[in-house]
């Protein structure tokens, strides 16, 4: 049987790069999918059929988010996961980051998947428990040049997780967190990874990140809470 058969998933950026991938992978294994993102221009999505509904969604709005839980609820007859997946970044060094940039980061990054978990727990406890998976990145365990306000969102992230893992825990939700290392998606068309930096020798396919969120976002990681999973390669090993 397929490891998602049965199972409705909110994915939020999922319109292209590690999102779709993860779309893709859900569809697959027999979930019905969600997409919540603030544009769809890339057409990565096409060609899953009914299995898949794409809404508008501002992560940092509460509206948005209540209105995308209740189109899952409508359209597929309730909610079991959630992958915060939306992301951006803002490169400048810390004294010259702007302030704003900071916040639309931190906002983007960390409030988003706040609000994503507060507007999906009513759906999922009314499932009987669930998985939210949050998309941290190996920036949340080190510091990067010129990333300070990506940075602290994802440690962020981090504590976010834990905590809300602990809170959740009594109503069947799992909160878990994969950490990336540096994957080929469009986001990072245009930077250059030194392969040489990574133990494996080479930078991360989407599918290979999508991977372990399916492993969080089904009941084969039933025991598994709080949890972050490393998936870069070797990179800061
Ligand atoms: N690509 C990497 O090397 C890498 C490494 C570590 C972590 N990550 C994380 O993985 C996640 C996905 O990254 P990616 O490389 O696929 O990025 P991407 O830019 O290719 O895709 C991100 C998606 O998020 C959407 N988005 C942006 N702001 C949004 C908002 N306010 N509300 C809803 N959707 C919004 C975008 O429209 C886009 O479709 C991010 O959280 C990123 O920080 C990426």
């Amino acid at each position: 049987m397929a490891r998602m058969t049965g199972k409705v998933a909110l994915v939020s950026g999922g319109a292209q790069g590690i999102g779709a991938a993860v779309v893709r992978r859900f569809v697959e294994e027999g979930a019905s999918v969600l997409v919540g993102d603030v544009s769809f221009r890339g057409g990565e999505l096409l060609g899953h059929g009914g299995a898949v509904h794409a809404v508008r969604l501002d992560v940092t709005s509460p509206e948005d988010w209540a209105s995308a839980v209740r189109t899952a609820v409508e359209k597929f007859g309730g909610l079991d996961v959630l992958v915060n997946n939306a992301g951006v970044s803002h490169i400048a060094p810390v004294a010259e980051h702007p302030v704003e940039e900071w916040e639309r980061v931190l906002a983007i990054n960390l409030t988003g998947p706040f609000h994503g978990i507060q507007a999906v727990v009513p759906a999922l406890r009314a499932r009987g428990g669930g998985s939210v998976v949050n998309i941290a990145s190996t920036a949340a365990l080190r510091g990067f040049r010129g990333a300070p306000g990506y940075t602290a969102s994802k440690f962020g992230l981090r504590g976010l997780t834990r905590s809300a893992a602990l809170d959740l825990a009594t109503d069947h939700i799992r909160v878990n967190a994969v950490l990336p290392g540096f994957t080929r998606t469009p986001a990072t068309e245009a930077i250059r990874a030194d392969p040489a930096l990574i133990a494996l020798g080479r930078t991360a396919d989407p599918a290979e990140i999508a991977a372990s969120v399916l492993h969080l976002a089904s009941d084969e990681a039933s025991f598994v809470t709080g949890a972050e999973y490393v998936v870069d390669g070797g990179e800061t090993t």
